[in-house]
């Protein structure tokens, strides 16, 4: 396989910045990643399975490869970024003659076991695999607010990091392909959580007839504040330490918490958002640790 020490992406011809890249995929992540890429001043081939798409980034710039296949050919580095894994199969398997010294650089969100697959699936064709999380949405892409998040072997990331930057920050989290989706997942699912107490949140004050618009600034404030204690709930979880210094005890909160399921009830809400946490407090009590700090309830969560 091609590392560092083999030149990297340059051609001969191209100057000092410029690197080919390919971006299969041009979906609404896909077409801001390329765009990124042509900004930074990249040489862009770009495939999409409706060629269509295309258009706006010929026009800026871009070359349109017919097939998939020639857009990898097209490039030593491959940017890939469809709908989901099942769709990167479909892509890349029936060309794989094509794929030998490539890498290639799965920015499709997929677990970790899809990731690890496709790591071996790829180096049995003679490619480097990253697998990578975009912690952003396409707007975004490019701009300070955005990061995205990779694994695989470390000298391919070296390599390709002049490139990707292009789209955020760049954070290499290891050898393990699968540990960039692992992230990805978790950071997901945190935001999920956020957006589910939003939503939940919304629908109260609505019940009441009160704007979600007047009440936004005071749920960002609150969440925003509240957010502050994720490196203390992360510092009790790696120390296994639930108890001590603790200001809001389960106890106190499994109370509480019985108030919201009775208050959505009272308003007309769904409790489906909010009935889990409430079981998980209850179980953690009855099993004798209403003393501790909520970050005990993720003993819960460990199967
Ligand atoms: N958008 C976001 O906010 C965001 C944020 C972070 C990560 N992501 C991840 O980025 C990836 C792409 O998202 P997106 O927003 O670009 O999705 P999208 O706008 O729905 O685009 C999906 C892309 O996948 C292609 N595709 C789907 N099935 C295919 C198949 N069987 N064969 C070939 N191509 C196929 C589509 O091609 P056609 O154009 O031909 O349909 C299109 O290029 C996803 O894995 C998503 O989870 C998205």
């Amino acid at each position: 396989m091609r590392g560092p020490q083999q030149g990297g992406y340059q051609r001969k011809g191209e100057a000092m910045n410029e690197k080919a890249v390919s971006v299969l995929g041009l979906g609404d992540m896909g077409t801001a990643l390329a765009d990124a890429l042509l900004a930074a001043g990249h040489r862009v081939t770009v495939w999409n399975r409706t060629a269509a798409k295309a258009e706006p980034l010929v026009v800026k710039g871009a070359t349109r490869a017919d097939t998939a296949a020639d857009a990898v050919l097209a490039s030593q580095l491959v940017v890939v970024c469809l709908l989901d894994y099942d769709s990167v199969s479909q892509v890349l398997a029936p060309r794989t003659d094509v794929l030998a010294g490539r890498t290639l650089v799965n920015l499709t969100n997929g677990t970790p076991g899809q990731a690890r697959e496709m790591a071996t699936w790829a180096a049995d064709h003679g490619a480097d695999y990253l697998d990578g999380g975009i912690m952003a949405v396409p707007p975004t892409i490019a701009t300070p607010a955005a990061f995205v998040l990779y694994s695989g072997p470390s000298g391919a990331f070296d390599t390709a990091r002049p490139v990707l930057d292009a789209f955020g920050g760049s954070h290499y989290l290891g050898e393990d392909p699968g540990l960039a989706p692992l992230h990805d997942i978790a950071l997901l699912c945190g935001m999920y959580g956020m957006f589910g107490g939003a939503l939940h949140a919304f629908a109260l004050v609505r019940s009441a007839g009160r704007s979600a618009a007047e009440f936004a600034p005071m749920v960002r404030r609150y969440v925003e504040t509240m957010g502050v204690h994720a490196e203390a709930m992360a510092a009790r979880i790696d120390a296994g330490d639930y108890a001590n210094d603790v200001t809001s005890n389960l106890a106190m909160q499994a109370a509480a918490y019985g108030n919201f399921l009775v208050a959505a009830e009272e308003a007309g809400v769904s409790t489906e958002l909010i009935t889990p946490v409430h079981s998980l407090l209850q179980r953690r009590v009855a099993d004798g640790h209403g003393h501790e700090d909520t970050a005990s309830l993720v003993e819960l969560l460990r199967n």
